[in-house]
């Protein structure tokens, strides 16, 4: 434990020394513009891999950046972003090489983390054919990172108080990315949500 308070002394020191005032502003409350579904990976830190300092990102993050539509956590992190945040852009943000990923396209037992993993294998047989068609295991494990990624963010256009958002005028975006731990390059999947017309029909809540 050490390393940890020795490193945040460093740190305080570090940010007063570059604006004696970063903390007297941060302390006054966030106004951060972005909502970001992550990776619990310790490689996949928010802030850090987009350059923003801390302010300016709303963070949940999980195993394999799952949007549940049952996940209360996940819910409660979403309808405060959006009903009191005014959070306009919210990102899925998956990455290549996930171990989440990887576990849930195996048959192998992770213990309890087994039951996580299902939402995954979900993704991977709705595209079962396309991924079946990838001989190579690294590149097969990417593309369902990609469709996973994909796939959350349109779990996240499905919850009924983001539709009721969009009904009402709220020009709120949903966006699917994809980060890669080899170059630190982060990746638009170029599958963005927008209204409760991007989802099939029985998906579709209408809220007038
Ligand atoms: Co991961």
């Amino acid at each position: 434990m050490k390393d940890i308070f020795e490193g945040n002394k460093a740190w305080v020191r570090e940010t007063l020394a570059k604006d004696p005032s970063f903390f007297d502003n941060l302390s006054k409350g966030q106004t951060p513009e972005y909502l970001w579904i992550g990776c619990s990976d310790s490689r996949v830190p928010a802030n850090e891999i987009v350059n923003m300092p801390p302010g300016s990102i709303f963070v949940q993050r999980n195993i394999a950046n799952q949007v549940i539509n049952s996940d209360m956590n996940l819910l409660s992190v979403v309808y405060y972003a959006v009903k009191y945040l005014k959070i306009r852009h919210i990102l899925v943000v998956g990455h290549y090489g996930c171990g989440g990923v990887a576990a849930a396209m195996s048959n192998k037992s992770y213990g309890f983390l087994d039951n996580w993993l299902v939402s995954i294998k979900n993704v991977y047989m709705k595209y079962q054919q396309e991924l079946d068609n990838i001989r190579d295991e690294e590149a097969r494990v990417d593309r369902l990172v990609e469709l996973n990624s994909i796939e959350q963010a349109r779990n996240m256009a499905k919850i009924s108080f983001i539709q009721e958002e969009w009904q009402n005028g709220n020009p709120l975006e949903i966006h699917a990315t994809v980060y890669s731990l080899k170059d630190g390059m982060l990746r638009d999947l170029e599958m963005s949500f927008y209204s409760s017309g991007d989802l099939k029909s029985v998906f579709q809540i209408n809220h007038f």
